[in-house]
Formats: C-alpha cells, structure tokens, sequence
C-alpha cells in the first residue's frame, strides 16, 4: 500500500468519525476498512441508552465491508479526535482478523501520534477456524 493510499484511508476514517453517534461518552471514532476490491467502506461509532448495545466503529465498518459483498479486510484506518492514537479494543480485533488474517491498521488522531502494524500484532495467538 502506498503512502497516498494510506492517507486517503485515514482521511476517510476521519470523515466517518463525523457521523458518530456517541452522546453516552462523547468519544467520537471513525474507521475505513479497504477490501480486497480496492474499495473503501466506512464506519463510526453508534451508541445505544442500554449501553452495552453500543458498537465500535471498526465493526461497523467491517460489516459494511461483509454487506458490501467485501471478504478480506486489506487495511483498516482508525481515527480519533484525540493526541494519541486510539487501538482497537478485544472484540473489534477478533472481528478484524476474522476478514484479514495480517491486514494493516493504521491508527491516527489529531497529532502526529501514528501507530501501523497488522492484526497480528494487535491479537497474537488470535482463535481462527482454518
Ligand atoms: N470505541 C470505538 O468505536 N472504537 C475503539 O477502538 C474504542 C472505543 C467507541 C465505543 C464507545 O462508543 C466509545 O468509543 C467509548 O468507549
């Protein structure tokens, strides 16, 4: 992946952090999941009264990816509005390497905080059937 196509992922990680749906915890997040058709799918956080129903951007943005007719996650962007970066949390890096087993995930913010390394960094000795 090059760095324009990088950018281009945060850049859209960061537009879909716009539509986040975070009145509980004013935590606003984004993410951009590029498939394997070169194509980009976009997610934010939606949160819910009963907050345990709330659902991480990245997975929303994995789903849309899988709706999509998407089956292999390349690269995933993460984007908060913070100074340092936000990573993903347990459940969202499981569904993560359910699509890309070794995909990119670049996490970036407000700063020049970056962290970029793959889902196998993320969530060593992962459960996967196959
Ligand atoms: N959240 C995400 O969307 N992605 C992350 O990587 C961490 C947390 C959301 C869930 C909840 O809506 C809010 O951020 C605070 O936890």
């Amino acid at each position: 992946m090059g760095q324009e196509e990088v950018r281009a992922l945060v850049e859209a990680a960061k537009a879909a952090s716009q539509a986040a749906y975070a009145p509980y915890s004013r935590f606003r997040v984004g993410a951009a999941a590029l498939d394997e058709h070169g194509r980009v799918h976009v997610g934010c956080n939606v949160e819910n009264a009963s907050y345990g129903l709330s659902v991480c951007a990245e997975r929303n943005a994995v789903f849309a990816m899988v709706a999509a007719g998407g089956r292999r996650l390349v690269a995933m962007a993460v984007y908060t509005p913070t100074q340092e970066v936000t990573t993903p949390c347990g459940a969202c890096r499981q569904v993560m390497m359910e699509f890309g087993k070794g995909a990119r995930v670049v996490c970036a913010c407000d700063s020049t905080d970056v962290m970029d390394l793959d889902t196998k960094d993320l969530l060593p000795f992962a459960f996967v059937l196959d």
